[in-house]
């Protein structure tokens, strides 16, 4: 059983609470704890005359129950002074209902200035009045929930009731707004449209209707939108009889009546009227950029494709099918880019990679001996090469950017990433899924370095809107994100976003304002600029690294990820992760709400065995093994003419990984010299420390060794100077 919903604390103002439905609402209120503020201004149903009866009446009444509560006598046009109250019997005010009301139903001509006014008067501004008193208070603390009355009457026209319907629509434009500006500080506005037997419907409603409709079965619904818990913001609902259902707007996908360079034409809009007012497949917008997006969306088309015929009647579900059936198996022009250490590192800092922990130097810091590039860089390029432009390009498709959300997302990688190089990406259109509320491309990108392929991408991208036009629901080409299991993590790892980890992470390549811009995020319908969707992803997968593979990037094969809801930077994520196998299944949530942000997701790791089976012992497979061998072979005829030049000993340790995987000794003060393998048999003049990657480099004439040695890649123990002598062996001697 769910507990009682209680508004213990909680200062409650019901407008209009002196009879009819106001009364139900305050009385419901008090007997869960509310603190009720009885607003009426004690008239007749028409707005005449004024008394307190009403508002004491109620009051008294809760009272009686063992509840708390005031009376105020004023209009709400004067809606500050019944805030006041509130703030003078109990401190605070948490909750607003906007409910008085009144009538004066007239056929439209014999409306009188008067009775238009008074209508406005009293429900328009009387809800402006009494929630703006409210609002600041509200702001301040971060809390409060408003409720509006609209009618069925201003949903859908009433004979009789043009003044009413006016402003009980007008009431539904306010709180759409207010749900929007209210948002970011917990305060919720909702509307509803009631049907209840009152004073106001007695002369309307038959009689038998009047008394089924109790006020009583309207009050619940209020209770929930008002209770801290609800989360519903921006809705509108009919109640009545114990019934509630919610509403909202639908459009149809509508036609285009214009082609490119030519004036439109009232006969064009009448050809195709039948097509404007087909709800067939229609979309339900629900907010404004989701409205503005169709006609941005229109003027691509236009400019695109000419124009549609003007004559055009092919069913919109028959062109959206053929269009997306077209789209798949699309390639995009290939695209290449270069990344350098740089980038590599900005990207883990971007992905939260941190001095704070040793283990990650690796990660941020191109001296360090086992430098690597992260895994999930492999993301970066490949969204980049869909991003710029090519999607846009697609056949078939009209893809509007404002309504792309990037649903999941899998990366597999077939060798480490390099630290720095350039990759070519190949994108093409694997599929198109109809999931009813949208449609969802499955865009695979595979990213080559030279001829050899080092990573593959799958990007989810779901379209919103543009669903339902018949096509499949799954492709046996997805990449199928898994349920993780039901018991208690086997580890959690957190991490604290910083709060300019959006600013960080879009230097990486992924340039949408929505990231950065408050007045773009807030356009887009949130609170501040929210993470991005793969920067989370990069700290869940680092988390994983961390933790089951001792950041070793070798082992890192494949990550899935499901995007399940925003991050603000300055957030906890923390990675909750399950070892299966090979396979480590994780979840990600924002520690101080508890939400889920990334679901479904597993990483999967390459065995350890498979790793230590590839990683040379004592320089099985280096290749600066080689490279020694072949200097041992010189040395065996110019020994004596180097060894009087240099006159000095040179241990080599080479890495791997970041460990040590060889030594080796390349003497030049003895006799005429020798190479061997492991440490110097006597005392070495100089050490040197190198991975077996950038010794080659060295070797290859691509990686100068002083810069070597200055960057931090290369570190040389003992009498360094004598180091400078080596670029002369390594460049006479190792030309293999
Ligand atoms: P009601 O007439 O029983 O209650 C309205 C209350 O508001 C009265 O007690 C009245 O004294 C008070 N009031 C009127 N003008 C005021 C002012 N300027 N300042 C403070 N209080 C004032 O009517 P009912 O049915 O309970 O209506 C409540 C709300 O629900 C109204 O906004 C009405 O338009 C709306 N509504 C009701 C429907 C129904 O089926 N009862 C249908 C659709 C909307």
């Amino acid at each position: 059983m769910t507990s009682p919903l209680r508004f213990d604390g909680r200062v409650v103002l019901v407008t209009g609470a002196g009879g009819g439905l106001g009364r139900a609402y305050a009385l419901a209120f008090a007997e869960r704890g509310a603190l009720v503020v009885v607003n009426d201004l004690g008239g007749d149903f028409k707005g005449v005359g004024k008394g307190s009866l009403a508002a004491d009446k109620v009051v008294e009444e809760i009272k009686r129950k063992g509840g708390k509560a005031v009376a105020n006598y004023d209009s709400v046009e004067e809606g500050e002074k019944a805030v006041k109250t509130a703030l003078d019997a109990f401190g605070r005010i948490d909750v607003v209902v906007n409910n008085a009301g009144i009538l004066r139903d007239r056929s439209f001509s014999r409306i009188s200035d008067e009775d238009w006014d008074i209508i406005q008067r009293v429900h328009l501004r009387g809800s402006f009045q009494v929630t703006r008193a409210a609002w600041d208070h509200m702001k301040k603390q971060k809390y409060g929930r408003i409720i509006m009355t609209s009618s069925a009457s201003g949903i859908y026209g009433n004979f009789g009731q043009a003044n009413y319907s006016a402003a009980k629509l007008g009431i539904l434009g306010l709180a759409n707004t207010l749900a929007i500006e209210g948002r970011k500080n917990n305060i919720h506005c909702n509307t509803i449209a009631p049907n209840a037997g009152s004073r106001m419907t007695q002369t309307v409603m038959p009689e038998d209707l009047f008394e089924a409709l109790k006020p009583e079965y309207v009050a619940p619904l209020i209770l929930w939108l008002c209770h801290e818990s609800c989360e519903e913001n921006g809705g509108l609902f009919e109640v009545g009889a114990g019934w509630i259902g919610k509403l909202r707007w639908e459009r149809t996908l509508g036609a285009i009546a214009r082609q490119k360079n030519q004036p439109m034409t009232p006969e064009a809009v009448k050809a195709n009227w039948e097509k404007i007012c087909d709800f067939d497949n229609a979309s339900k917008p629900q907010n404004i950029q989701e409205s503005v997006a169709g006609m941005i969306e229109v003027l691509h088309k236009i400019d695109a494709e000419g124009g549609v015929s003007i004559n055009h009647t092919s069913h919109a579900t028959s062109t959206a099918t053929s269009g997306f059936a077209g789209a798949i198996g699309y390639k995009l022009p290939s695209f290449s880019s270069a990344y350098t250490e740089m980038e590599t590192i900005m990207y883990a800092l971007g992905v939260g990679a941190s001095v704070k922990d040793p283990k990650d130097l690796k990660f941020v810091y191109e001296g360090s001996s086992d430098f690597s590039c992260l895994p999930t860089f492999g993301v970066i390029i490949a969204q980049k090469s869909i991003m710029g432009g090519g999607l846009a390009e697609i056949p078939g498709l009209s893809i509007n950017f404002a309504q792309v959300l990037h649903g999941e997302q899998y990366l597999e990688l077939y060798k480490p990433l390099p630290r720095s190089g350039k990759l070519k990406c190949e994108a093409v259109v694997a599929d198109v899924l109809d999931k009813g509320s949208g449609a969802v491309i499955l865009m695979d990108v595979y990213s080559y370095s030279g001829k050899e392929l080092i990573c593959y991408n799958q990007f989810s991208l779901f379209l919103v809107g543009s669903g339902g036009f018949g096509g499949k629901r799954t492709s046996e080409k997805l990449k199928v994100a898994l349920d993780v299991p039901s018991r208690s993590p086997d580890a959690v790892l957190r991490d604290t976003t910083s709060l300019n980890q959006a600013a960080l992470y879009r230097l990486s390549g992924d340039w949408n304002p929505l990231h950065i811009d408050p007045n773009f995020a807030s356009l887009a319908g949130f609170e501040k600029p929210i993470l991005h969707g793969l920067c989370t992803f990069g700290f869940s997968a680092r988390h994983v690294l961390r933790q089951f593979a001792d950041n070793d990037v070798s082992r890192f094969k494949a990550i899935k990820t499901r995007f399940a809801k925003p991050v603000y930077p300055g957030q906890t994520l923390q990675t909750e992760m399950w070892k299966e196998g090979n396979r480590i299944h994780f979840q990600t949530k924002v520690q101080e709400t508890g939400d889920i942000v990334i679901s479904n997701a597993y990483v999967d790791l390459v065995p350890k065995s498979d790793i230590s089976a590839k990683t040379p012992s004592e320089g099985g497979e280096l290749q600066s093994t080689l490279v020694f061998e072949e200097i041992g072979r010189r040395l065996k005829e110019v020994g004596r003419e180097v060894v009087k030049k240099v006159k000095a000993v040179f241990e080599w340790h080479i890495t791997k990984g970041g460990d040590i995987a060889a030594k080796w000794t390349i003497d030049l003060k003895n006799e005429s010299g020798k190479v061997y393998k492991g440490p110097a048999k006597g005392c070495a003049d100089t050490t040197i420390i190198i991975s077996d990657d950038d010794f080659m480099q060295v070797v290859l004439g691509k990686l100068d060794p002083q810069k070597a040695f200055f960057s931090g890649r290369l570190k040389a123990r003992g009498n360094i100077m004598l180091s400078q002598k080596l670029q002369m062996i390594l460049k006479d001697y190792a030309k293999l």
